[in-house]
Formats: C-alpha cells, sequence, structure tokens
C-alpha cells in the first residue's frame, strides 16, 4: 500500500451536497492485530491554528515531539526501502506478508508527519538543512555504506527505542495536555509501534543470528534517537530565542526525571535488548495500544 492510499477524502454530507465535512476518525479505529499488521486508513490534517508550543505551552514538551517528527519522515522511508529489498529472501509468505504490513504502517507514518512538517515551515523554522541531512545520513550512508545487515540491525534497534517510547509516552498520559489533533497523531503512531514492535526483530533474526551485529544496531539505534532528537530540539529552542533560558533547563530536567521518568525507564527498558534470550513480546504492552484503539472507536 502507497502512503497516499492510506489518506482519506472527506466524504460529502447527505443533504449538503456541496460541504464537506471530516466524516470518519482521524485515523480508523481498527482493533490491535499483531498477527495480521496492516496500516490503518488516516484523514489527519493540521490547522494553521495549531500552536507552536501545543503540549501543555512547553517549547521543551513540544520540540522533544516535533525534533522526532522531523527526522522520523527520512528514517521511515528508509526502514520501507531496506525492507522491501529484504522480501525476495523470505521464504514464508506469513512472515513476507507481515512485513509488507509494517512497511505499510511506517509509510503511513511518514506521509502524516510529512504533512505536519508544513506547518513547522509555516511558523517560520529553518528546517531544510535538517531534513536534506537526515535523508542524506539514511539513504548514503547507512544504505549505501554500511549496507543492508546493519541497516536492518539499526532498524531493530530503532523500533525496540520506539517501542519504548510508545509505552511511557501512553502508560505516563504525557500528551494529555496536548492540542487534540497532535495528541490523536502521536498516539496512533505510539499504538502502531506497540503493534508491530517485534517485525524488525524477527527479520534481524531471519537475515543473521549474530549477537555482535544486533548490539551494534542497537547502539546505531540509540545513537539516531538520541543524536537526531537532541540537534532537532537545539535548532529549534535555538530558532524560538529560547535555548539559555532558565524555563526551557528546568523543562528539559521535568522532562527526564520528573513524574514521566522518561530518562530512567527508557534507560532500563532499552538495557533489556542486550539480554540474550530477549524479544520484544516479552514486554507486555499491548493493552496501552489496544486502549487508544478503543478510545478511538468511541468517538
Ligand atoms: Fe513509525
Ligand atoms: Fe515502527
Amino acid at each position: 500500500m502507497t502512503a497516499s492510499s492510506a489518506a482519506v477524502a472527506p466524504r460529502l454530507s447527505p443533504g449538503s451536497p456541496s460541504t464537506f465535512v471530516q466524516a470518519m476518525p482521524r485515523f480508523e479505529p481498527r482493533p490491535l492485530d499483531p498477527a495480521r499488521l496492516r496500516p490503518r486508513r488516516t484523514a489527519f490534517s493540521f490547522p494553521s491554528s495549531i500552536s507552536k508550543h501545543w503540549l501543555a505551552g512547553s517549547p521543551v514538551q513540544s520540540h522533544f515531539f516535533n525534533a522526532i517528527n522531523l527526522f522520523v519522515v527520512s528514517f521511515e522511508d528508509f526502514m520501507a526501502r531496506v525492507m522491501r529489498a529484504r522480501l525476495p529472501n523470505l521464504e514464508e509468505p506469513d512472515f513476507a506478508r507481515q512485513i509488507r504490513g509494517f512497511m505499510g504502517q511506517e509509510s503511513t507514518h511518514s506521509f502524516v508527519h510529512a504533512k505536519y512538517l508544513q506547518n513547522l515551515k509555516a511558523q517560520g523554522y529553518q528546517i531544510e538543512g535538517y531534513l536534506n541531512a537526515s535523508e542524506h545520513i539514511f539513504s548514503q550512508w547507512f544504505e549505501r555504506r554500511l549496507g543492508s545487515r546493519i541497516s536492518v540491525a539499526t532498524i531493530a534497534g530503532f523500533e525496540h527505542l520506539t517501542a519504548l517510547l510508545g509505552e511511557i509516552i501512553l502508560s505516563s498520559r504525557m500528551l494529555e495536555s496536548a492540542e487534540p489533533v497532535m495528541k490523536e497523531m502521536w498516539e496512533w503512531h505510539a499504538a502502531e509501534e506497540i503493534e508491530h514492535k517485534a517485525l524488525a526483530f524477527e527479520l534481524l533474526k531471519a537475515t543473521s543470528g549474530s549477537f555482535l551485529l544486533r548490539m551494534l544496531g542497537a547502539l546505531l539505534g540509540a545513537l539516531v534517537v538520541a543524536g537526531f532528537i537532541g540537534v532537532g530540539m537545539v535548532m529549534l529552542l535555538r530558532q524560538d530565542g529560547v535555548l539559555w533560558s532558565k524555563r526551557t533547563w528546568r523543562d528539559l530536567k521535568t522532562l527526564l526525571f520528573g513524574p514521566t521518568r522518561m530518562a530512567v525507564r527508557a534507560v532500563s527498558i532499552f538495557l533489556e535488548y542486550f539480554r540474550p534470550g530477549f524479544h520484544p513480546n516479552q514486554r507486555d504492552t499491548y493493552a496501552l495500544a489496544e486502549e487508544v484503539f478503543r478510545q478511538q472507536a468511541t468517538k
């Protein structure tokens, strides 16, 4: 499925044929189904009224997510390309179908996040250099120079991090005070990250049994996540003119060590990946994603 086909046009309202209305929720409320991965249809749009600091009025909290938004567009496209290239090597039709479902979900994430980039540009943020650099790093450094095996290992490590971030975001309800469309977008993405958390790990196992390669992928995945979030946050906070303000550093301390205990939980869950018998399904997190899809079904 292509990314563009994942977007759903609004339907005509009965009785008012010339008026378009948002006739479906922002994402299809299909229940969690890790055994049969498929992208959900989406109908996200991001009005210009979304504020720059859309999460709790905090530049730090908002730019934490905005920084992820900046690089995941090219990273998720990179994942889809790497996995598509591995498809001919997969002998089990069920596994190949699951990989295609994973690719469809990631392509849809990339499509929706690319839409939101237009808001950041319209708000005056200078992000072209960052976007070009991230595209170059994933397509040239990883895909061309490091090759398929290291790329698959990096993707598996990265997916462990997105699943753990999804778990922290949903379990701590850290998006409760976000503007509604942003809350729905990030909760939908977090829930699908949890739904497909095992797929890249399974692909790595099918590609290579090397424990060392798995560890290298974990470190590269962590470097990608920490590096791109860090650089993106610094860039956006600097452009806001608040990089060195006291509030910024206070908010950063709260984000990492406050009620969500993000830093401590992230490091502790990340280290589970280094256990020889580790598998992503050993963490019981599906209920968090189920709740997101259930809530959407009642809207
Ligand atoms: Fe994703
Ligand atoms: Fe993912």
